[in-house]
């Protein structure tokens, strides 16, 4: 039996990801570190780790059933961690969407007895890792707007001691009626 390792996040489209190439060009260039791949830049909503491959579609059936909006998310900051040295993206406002949405996946996956990781939820996209100069203030960015209209099941494959990370499948979100 194998177990792949998994999460689920919000996965950016091109438009979204060539404004973040900007942003980490900028923010490399005054914090150093490594720039995260754009083709897969992300924001995790949930993270879950190892799962045996057969559990998988199990998985992706019973998370099928979440009925939940599609909404809108700005990430207007870039922001440090010291203590894992990641320079990320965050926005300062957190619509209640995607609050519900984190919600409904946990319970979920609670009554589909899948464990997760439980840390406090902070949405945020990893800009750049082993960033070593960060004391200064980050500068203001130019806001990224992005339509959320899915969410994603995503593997994180390790390679040459990195992780490269792979869409397995994609969950639309339900359109609001305005
Ligand atoms: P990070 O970018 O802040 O490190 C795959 O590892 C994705 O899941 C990353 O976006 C990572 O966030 C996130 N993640 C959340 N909890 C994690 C955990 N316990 N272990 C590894 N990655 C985690």
């Amino acid at each position: 039996m194998s177990n792949i390792r998994v999460f689920f996040a919000l996965w950016l489209n091109a438009a979204e990801r060539n404004q973040m190439a900007t942003w980490q060009l900028t923010l490399k260039y005054l914090c150093g570190g490594r720039a995260m791949c754009g083709e897969t830049l992300h924001s995790t909503l949930l993270f879950i780790g190892d799962v045996a491959s057969q559990r998988l579609p199990a998985l992706q059936l019973g998370v099928r059933e979440i009925i939940a909006s599609d909404f809108e998310l700005c990430f207007d900051e870039a922001r440090y961690w010291k203590h894992n040295h990641i320079v990320y993206a965050a926005p300062s406002a957190i619509p209640p969407p995607l609050i519900a949405l984190v919600s409904a996946l946990e319970q979920r996956l609670k009554a589909l007895h899948f464990k997760f990781d439980q840390r406090d939820y902070h949405p945020h996209i990893t800009l750049l890792r082993n960033a070593q100069l960060c004391e200064h203030p980050l500068p203001v960015m130019q806001p990224v707007y992005w339509k959320i209209r899915d969410f994603a099941l995503v593997q994180s494959v390790p390679h040459d001691g990195l992780a490269d990370y792979r869409v397995l499948a994609r969950f639309p979100l339900c359109a609001r009626s305005e």
